[in-house]
Formats: structure tokens, C-alpha cells, sequence
């Protein structure tokens, strides 16, 4: 019988995994659930025996694989995968997949939150300002920006976004207004949400020179990756100008320094984007459904490595 391990640090909610056991079983196979593990080895030995796993921002790494002679498939149930060791997967025969848009609305409606919680200086008390008529930028427009855009919108935002994969077409006609560049994108709103993944390209690449392009009363939201930030370079920014705003759901490195900021930074104590019970059950069903498509038929959709 073929086992599915899901492996979590930060457990799905209940109903996920109620659901997820359900499907697992209906296909025959058989479900192991390895939850708030708190170290390495606790991981290596789970993933020993297992033909295929369903993570979340848990670290696969090649150490990891190499661990899982059994494995046939690896699932990210979400949809940044920079926790996935691709190129170890595929020297080892292991299919690996995400699982694009699950987990879209509920992050997208976590950067709106923290969109009015910098709007109202972090519930400080202090007079703030709205969000209506405000210039709102979108730094890729994929699943989550384009959810954001639409939540925005109802806002009374005036919605920009800038991705060199999306073509202007195709963002005009969600009603959005596309930009040539991102240096346009920084320079033009006064909010930047930001969407991209933690690439070699995209590593702090948000930095001093992009962001002190924005205008006065910018803020910036961060349901990304921490990688991507140029911390250091946010951190001179945000000395010199009183009037910046940095949101995130992923606490930075150096978060003591940010914290001087008091109400202009706010950071969540665990990234917490897509921990709602429907983005678990979204995500964590549609992971262990792909699992068993290719276990069974061999479909491979949502493949990630060659
Ligand atoms: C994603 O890439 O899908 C999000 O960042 C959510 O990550 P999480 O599953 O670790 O909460």
C-alpha cells in the first residue's frame, strides 16, 4: 500500500486534514501525518518509507530526498516553492508539484488587512488616512496580485501592476492599468504589494535606490518572501523618511531594528497568508488529489522539475 506523508511544521487546520484522510483512504492508500516537528531528524526519519509527501514551507532539501528512498512525488501544497530542492528531486526520480492559486484569496486578503492597518498607523489611535482613491502598485500579477487587485478595487483603490510574464492585454482587461517598468510601478503609488518569488533575480532586489522612488505616505506590504527585501537598505530608507510604511507577513532578519519604527512597521508573529481553514483545505486537498492522479494515472499537471 502506498503511504502519503504529511509533513508540517505549521500544522493545516483540522477540516484539512479531516479532508485529506478522507481522499487518501477512498484511494486506497494510507496517510501519515508528521506535525510542528522540531528538528531535522525528525523529518529525515518520517520521509524514510513514505512514496510521496505534502508540505507546506518545510525545506526539502537534497539531504532530505536523498533520506526518501521510497519517494515518488513531492507536493508543495501552496505556491512559492523555493523550500523545494528541484534539481535533487530530479536526480532522484522525484516528481515534484505545487498547487498555483489554492491559497490566492487568503493571502491576498491578509495584504488588504495590512494595507488598513498601516492606513490607521498600526491601530496606534492616531488619525490615519483611507484607502480609497490611493494609488495601489502590484509587483507581479500572478494568482495573489490578481486578488488583490479585485479587493482593492472594491477599495476605491486606483490599481497599477507591473509583471514582465503577463502581457498588458491581459491586465487591462481585469481593469487594472498596466506599467512599462518597475521603476514606473515604485514611482507612481503610494502602496506596493508584493507578489514576486524568492529567485536569484528577485533576492533584495527591493531596495533604497526602487523604494525611495515611491511618494510620500508609501507603504510597503510584504506577503512574499523575506528573501527579497534588501533589509538593510529598507532599514536606511525608513531612517530617512519618516513618512514610510513597511508591512509584512514575514518577520525580517533583523526585525529588532525594524521594531524601533514602532506604529510605521508591523509583522505578524508567524507568516500567516494562507493559514485560514479554507486556504488549508484548498491547498491541502488539491495536493494530496495531484498525489494520487500520479500515483494512479501518472498525471502529471502542476510539475515543477524536469
Ligand atoms: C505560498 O507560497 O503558498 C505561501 O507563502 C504560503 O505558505 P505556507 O503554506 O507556508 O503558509
Amino acid at each position: 500500500m502506498k503511504t502519503i506523508l504529511v509533513a508540517t511544521d505549521k500544522p493545516f487546520a483540522k477540516v484539512a486534514i479531516d479532508q485529506i484522510e478522507a481522499i487518501v483512504k477512498e484511494a486506497g492508500f494510507k496517510l501519515e501525518l508528521l506535525e510542528k516537528y522540531t528538528s531535522k531528524d525528525e523529518l529525515l526519519k518520517a520521509v524514510e518509507k513514505v512514496n510521496a509527501i505534502i508540505v507546506r514551507s518545510d525545506i526539502i532539501s537534497k539531504e532530505i530526498v536523498e533520506a526518501a528512498k521510497e519517494l515518488q512525488i513531492v507536493v508543495r501544497a501552496g505556491a512559492g516553492y523555493d523550500n523545494l530542492d528541484l534539481e535533487a528531486c530530479s536526480a532522484n526520480n522525484v516528481v515534484a508539484m505545487n498547487t498555483p492559486g489554492q491559497n490566492a484569496n487568503a493571502v491576498a486578503e491578509l495584504a488588504l488587512g495590512m494595507m488598513v492597518m498601516a492606513a490607521r498607523n498600526m491601530f496606534n489611535g492616531a488619525a490615519g488616512t483611507e484607502l480609497m482613491g490611493k494609488k495601489l502598485g502590484i509587483h507581479a500579477y500572478g494568482n495573489v496580485g490578481k486578488y488583490v487587485a479585485k479587493i482593492a478595487k472594491g477599495f476605491g483603490m486606483e490599481v497599477y501592476a507591473f509583471d514582465p510574464f503577463v502581457s498588458e492585454e491581459k491586465i487591462k482587461a481585469d481593469g487594472i492599468i498596466p506599467v512599462a517598468n518597475v521603476d514606473e510601478l515604485y514611482k507612481t503609488c503610494q502602496y506596493v504589494s508584493l507578489h514576486i518569488p524568492a529567485t536569484e533575480t528577485t533576492k533584495k532586489s527591493i531596495n533604497y535606490n526602487l523604494l525611495s522612488k515611491m511618494p510620500k505616505g508609501a507603504t510597503l506590504v510584504n506577503t512574499a518572501r523575506k528573501e527579497v527585501i534588501n533589509e538593510e537598505e529598507v532599514l536606511k530608507l525608513m531612517e530617512e523618511r519618516v513618512d514610510f510604511k513597511y508591512v509584512s507577513d514575514i518577520s525580517p532578519d533583523a526585525k529588532d531594528q525594524f521594531l524601533k519604527f514602532d506604529s510605521r512597521v508591523f509583522f505578524t508573529p508567524k507568516k500567516l497568508g494562507a493559514q485560514t481553514a479554507e486556504a488549508n483545505v484548498n491547498a491541502g486537498v488539491a495536493a494530496a488529489r495531484q498525489i494520487i492522479d500520479f500515483l494512479k494515472n501518472g498525471n502529471e499537471t502542476f510539475r515543477l522539475n524536469k
